[in-house]
């Protein structure tokens, strides 16, 4: 190969790799993630350009059929609802963990490999990581998108059944490593990590599906790793790792704030302990208000401090959550966000709806360095949240979701709720804050509601 295009290559791959780090950097601050976006997509630009040009390419035919069949699947997965983004990515890493598994295989069974032991075990790395992960992605798309059963699929001695699955798939690993020359044993090993990435994933219930996938994003990543070394790329060794150590603290993150060990995420079966609970409510009163008099008691108020939730998202009532900011601001009355780590369905969810809505970065405050505000707040106005608020995580050793960190709404002054219904939230429990009698509930859309109370501002209300 010329010298200039071998530099060339290795150029764009210096170049991408130096983007992709400036990409997870870029994206971690809410005023730099534009950014962040655009310098990983060049990145992606360049290593495909280097990627082109790598001399073991003698046609480009089916590239270029690769390209415009990935561009048809791809284009309209661009175009999701924002509350699907996570089965989405799911998708994502099911279909790239899928590749890494088809290029493993295929450099398994070309003719011209000489599979020395060290290879065999990077492969076999590469294909059981792709193979889990890329049913364990399609299993957790199809849940949040709840074409499967949300709820956990659990049964006795399963831990253990998944346990001698996985020790079966590393038992002919390690022999394959000893004598590679094994074909029937190689696809054997594929198989059950497809069964076990099925596996894996029934005993979990819908509402650890986002951590989960950031889980086997972490997979795919060290899959697509293990498959750098076996094409000995630099870039996707690079890339692999990036993306394998991102994932893996996203989820370690996630886990945190819904004070989750990995281990109960995985093996704990939430959302599955939930049916008794309803059964056993007594009658308790509940308080509603109109908007009419949700405005009144907002205009009086000093300070009011927002929550938005998965509602809001639904709803897409950010605009009219802007609205609404503007108007009470414009009053004087002093208007932040408080937003939870796992607030809605995805991580930053809040921030980027806020974000699209021009709501300026400065008013949001993590749950951190809001909780302290509350005692001092006149009105916690919830718009679509329900689990972040949930006080029996505080108190209830019952509660499923006992020592999950909350928004500690409930010392503020007034509560106010904007909910269609009595309805639970994700993790599927009663919320005795709505019992509480500092709480107003507000029934109804959260972007209607929150727009009739703009109207009240606006003197356009109904009197
Ligand atoms: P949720 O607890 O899911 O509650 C959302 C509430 O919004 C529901 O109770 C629902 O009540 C209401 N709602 C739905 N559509 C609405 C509409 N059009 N207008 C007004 N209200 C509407 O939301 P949250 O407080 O944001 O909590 C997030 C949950 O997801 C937590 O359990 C969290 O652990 C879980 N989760 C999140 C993540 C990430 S990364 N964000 C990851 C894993 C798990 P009605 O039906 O009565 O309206």
């Amino acid at each position: 190969m010329p010298l200039t295009t071998d530099l060339l290559i290795q150029a764009f791959y210096l170049g991408a790799a130096v983007l992709f780090i400036l990409a997870l950097k870029w994206i971690s601050a809410p005023t730099t993630a534009q950014r962040g976006v655009h310098a990983g997509e060049i990145g992606m630009l360049l290593a495909i350009c280097g990627t082109l040009l790598h001399h073991g390419i003698i046609d480009y035919k089916w590239i270029a059929i690769g390209l415009v069949l990935g561009s048809i699947i791809g284009v309209p997965l661009g175009r999701v609802q924002m509350t699907a983004v996570p089965q989405r990515t799911a998708l994502s890493h099911a279909f790239g963990a899928l590749c890494v598994t088809l290029v493993g295989t295929a450099e398994y069974f070309l003719p011209s490999s000489d599979i020395s032991q060290t290879l065999m075990a990077v492969l076999a790395i590469e294909v059981i990581l792709g193979s889990l992960t890329f049913t364990g992605s399609l299993m957790a798309a199809g849940k949040l998108q709840e074409v499967l059963p949300q709820r956990p699929i659990v049964y006795r001695g399963q831990n253990l059944v998944n346990f001698l699955m996985m020790a079966a798939a590393v038992g002919i690993a390690a022999s394959l490593i000893l004598n590679p020359a094994q074909p029937v044993l190689f696809l054997l090993m594929i198989a059950i990590a497809l069964i076990f990435g099925v596996a894996l994933i029934i005993p979990i219930g819908g509402a650890d599906m986002p951590t989960v996938i950031s889980l086997l994003n972490s997979y795919a990543g060290l899959s697509a790793a293990a498959m750098g070394f076996v094409l000995d790329s630099k870039l996707l060794i690079i890339a692999g790792a990036l993306d394998g150590s991102s994932g893996f603290i996203l989820s370690v993150i996630m886990s945190k704030a819904m004070n989750r060990s990995f281990t109960n995420v995985l093996f704990g079966a939430f959302g599955q302990v939930q049916a008794g609970a309803a059964a056993q409510e007594e009658e308790r009163t509940v308080r509603s208000a109109t908007p009419e008099e949700a405005a009144a008691i907002l205009g009086s108020a000093n300070k009011v401090v927002i929550v938005p939730g998965y509602g809001m998202a639904v709803a897409q009532a950010q605009h009219k959550v802007r609205e609404l900011y503007d108007a009470l601001s414009k009053r004087g009355v002093n208007v932040h966000f408080a937003i939870h780590p796992v607030a809605g369905r995805m991580p930053g969810h809040m921030n980027v709806l806020l974000a699209e809505a021009d709501i300026p970065y400065d008013k949001l405050l993590d749950m951190e360095d809001v909780n302290g505000d509350f005692p001092q707040t006149d009105v916690a106005l919830i718009i679509g949240a329900n689990d972040v608020t949930n006080p029996a995580a505080r108190t209830d050793t019952t509660s499923p979701i006992y020592g999950m960190p909350i928004l500690d709404v409930d010392k503020s002054r007034t509560v106010m709720v904007i909910k269609r219904s009595m309805s639970p939230g994700f993790a599927g429990i009663d919320n005795p804050l709505y019992y509480d009698n500092k709480t107003l509930m507000l029934f109804g859309d959260a972007k209607s509601f929150t727009g009739s109370i703009v109207r009240e501002f606006s003197g356009g209300g109904h009197h």
